[in-house]
């Protein structure tokens, strides 16, 4: 008999390497990918787009419902629609990413995607990687397995200005204190925060190669498959 769907959520704050390391490993092992930062980023674009304020908690939270995210689950080619708008690139923006913890701290924006994710997760044939910040606490309480990756600051915030095109020492400072803001933010909310799971395993990435680290998490997988 086929092996059964396994499911992995990872977690941890900005600059660990979730995103290269969740779709490389889901690659390998034949497993679908949901990035679930997307869906907030999507849903936070959907919102500057409108017109809504995102201080304006209440505002965020009316409107919650209305954008239709669709997310694209192949980890060699994942994609995110909103309101059938292709939002790859432009959720990647300065001005979301700036945007994206105040609201995604909204309790009705964090109850609808957690429940889309759910949906997803439930409908990977094979099992799926699903990445973010809450997923072995809230979205995923049963995941086979979870993995909670940190990395010192100045690694995180080295890793992201390289990704934004290598720049120069004064950017890095100020990366790297974008960076510790954020994560703060998505910390210190009240509906949930980021956090490390009581039974997730804590990979610390400072010292390694983002290879050992795929390599880490697909043993750790492998071991939960023939456990
Ligand atoms: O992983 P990312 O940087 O693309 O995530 C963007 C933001 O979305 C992050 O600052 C916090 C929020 N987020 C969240 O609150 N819960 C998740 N499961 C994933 C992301």
């Amino acid at each position: 008999t086929a092996p059964a769907a396994v499911i992995v959520g990872i977690d941890g704050p900005s600059g660990t390497g979730k995103s290269s390391t969740s779709k490389a490993v889901a690659a390998k092992l034949g497993l679908r990918y949901l990035d679930t930062g997307a869906q907030y980023r999507a849903i936070t674009w959907w919102m500057l787009n409108n017109g809504i304020d995102v201080k304006d908690a209440e505002a965020v939270a009316d409107a919650a419902g209305k954008p239709e995210i669709v997310s694209g689950t192949d980890p060699a080619a994942p994609t995110i629609t909103v309101d059938g708008a292709d939002a790859a690139a432009p959720i990647r923006t300065q001005e979301v990413t700036s945007a994206v913890s105040a609201v995604s701290a909204v309790p009705e924006v964090r109850t609808r995607l957690t429940e889309l994710q759910r949906a997803i997760a439930a409908e990977a044939p094979d099992g799926i990687v699903v990445e973010g910040r809450d997923i072995g606490t809230t979205v995923l309480p049963d995941a086979d397995l979870k993995i909670f990756l940190t990395a010192s600051a100045e690694a995180r915030a080295a890793r992201r200005s390289g990704e934004l095109g290598g720049k120069e020492a004064a950017d890095l400072a100020a990366t790297r204190a974008a960076l510790v803001r954020r994560d703060a933010a998505d910390s210190g909310r009240k509906t949930s925060p980021l956090a490390k799971a009581a039974d997730a395993v804590e990979v610390d990435t400072t010292e390694l190669t983002l290879d050992q680290v795929i390599e880490c998490v697909v043993t750790l997988i492998e071991e939960k498959r023939s456990a």
